[in-house]
């Protein structure tokens, strides 16, 4: 039996990843803390709440003693670090929060990992541990800035954050390091492309185009719609994590990345042939047959600032060091994904029911 702590597991990916976990290590505990941001949500994790090894805490991660009373209640074996604010359109609108939870969260985090993971010291001074234990920092492919129309990110690609969300995860990226390099702590890094699948908030480009295309609202499409993103299945993201925490070595980065790059405007075009054609088919629960669903609703917005141009993810260390494959096309995601937002679209009204409309009035307003 070990003991995971799982950070920012209400939302999108840590939610996946708790589920994800349950099912493949049934003999794992699962300690998922979570502060229930605009972005966190109880309901993505109903099917599991009641599961005998799965607990959740709210709480904040940059709460020091909040953390330390975990630790010293849990006794973890390992740590696998999600909480964060995620969206670059609200780190140029209020840098302030992302500095303070990404980076300041992780340090505490770091910190109680290795007080409490502390047995002693070498003949050198360098801390030692409890056998077992990992810290795993979940990053991101923005660390390493913007592509031009060529090239793939590489774990050796130098860290060049372009947005305050990047700088952020790049800053914590650099904390992490540290503690493995100056206190030998166990810690690994995971750097991934962009997610996609259910229980995406809907700030985000592929969940905001298909609620918007059901609703026959407008598409806002920034720019030309010509910057590219690379896709990755949730579910990949997370048997990708899972196999850094069961066969990564202490100290490394690992890229995670599934080799789907699209331009923003055929994820676009995609939503909309087929969502159109899912609903003419009058197969979902949904009061749209389909009929008004064209390209038409795609409006042309203002870019945003410092908009990163091209993303492409490098996975060969994971694929041939650890053995790990995507198991999605997009082909494939992308159809299962449309299909679990209509026919959740009651998880998808309760989660814009907060300061959601208010939140995409204000953004768009000003584009
Ligand atoms: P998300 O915004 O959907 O979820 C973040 C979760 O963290 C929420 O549940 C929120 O309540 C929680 N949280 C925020 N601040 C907290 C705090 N101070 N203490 C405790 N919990 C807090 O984000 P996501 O898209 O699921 O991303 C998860 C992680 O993966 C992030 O670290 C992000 O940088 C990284 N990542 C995301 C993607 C992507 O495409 N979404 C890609 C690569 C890496
Ligand atoms: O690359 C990994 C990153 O992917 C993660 O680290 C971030 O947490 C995650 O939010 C995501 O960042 P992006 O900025 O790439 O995702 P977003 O969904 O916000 O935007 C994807 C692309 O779509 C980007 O080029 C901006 C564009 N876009 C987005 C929105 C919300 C639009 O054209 N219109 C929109 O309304």
């Amino acid at each position: 039996m070990k003991t995971v702590l799982v950070t920012g597991g209400a939302g999108f990916i840590g939610s996946n990843f708790v589920k994800y976990m349950l099912n493949q290590h049934p003999d794992y505990k699962i300690v998922n803390v979570d502060a229930l941001t605009y972005a966190g949500n109880l309901e993505n994790l109903t099917d599991i709440e009641n599961s005998l090894n799965y607990v959740f805490e709210r709480g904040d991660i940059v709460d020091r003693s909040f953390i330390q009373n975990l630790f010293d209640t849990y006794n973890f074996d390992m740590v696998v670090n999600f909480a964060a604010e995620s969206h670059v359109d609200r780190s140029i609108e209020d840098p302030e929060i992302f500095i303070k939870t990404n980076v300041m969260g992780t340090l505490v985090l770091l910190d109680e990992a290795k007080n409490h993971w502390q047995t002693g010291k070498d003949d050198c001074g360098y801390p030692t541990y409890r056998a077992g234990v990992r810290y795993h920092q979940v990053s991101t492919d923005e660390v390493y800035g913007a592509l031009g129309k060529t090239g793939m990110f590489t774990e050796t690609t130098p860290i060049a954050p372009n947005s305050p969300y990047s700088a952020s995860k790049a800053s914590a990226d650099l904390v992490v390091r540290s503690y493995g390099q100056t206190f030998k702590l166990p810690i690994t890094i995971s750097r991934c492309s962009n997610n996609y699948g259910p229980y995406h908030f809907p700030e985000k480009l592929i969940p905001l185009m298909i609620s918007n295309v059901v609703a026959l609202k407008s598409l806002p499409v920034y720019g030309d719609g010509m910057q590219i993103r690379d896709w990755l299945h949730v579910k990949d993201h997370c048997s990708g994590i899972d196999t850094i925490l069961q066969k990564g070595v202490a100290g490394e980065v690992y890229n995670i990345g599934g080799n789907n790059e699209k331009a923003n405007l055929e994820i676009v075009n995609l939503i909309i042939e087929n969502v159109g054609e899912m609903l003419r088919s009058g197969k979902y629960p949904i009061d749209n047959d389909g009929s008004k669903i064209s390209k038409e609703l795609i409006t042309y917005v203002e870019d945003r600032l410092g908009h990163d141009r091209r993303y492409a993810i490098d996975n060969t260390k994971i694929t041939t060091e650890l053995g790990w494959e995507p198991s999605y096309t997009f082909e494939q995601g992308i159809v299962e994904t449309i299909e679990w937002y209509l026919n959740n679209q009651a998880w998808l009204e309760q989660v814009k029911s907060g300061d959601y409309q208010q939140y995409y009035e204000n953004m768009y307003s000003k584009k």
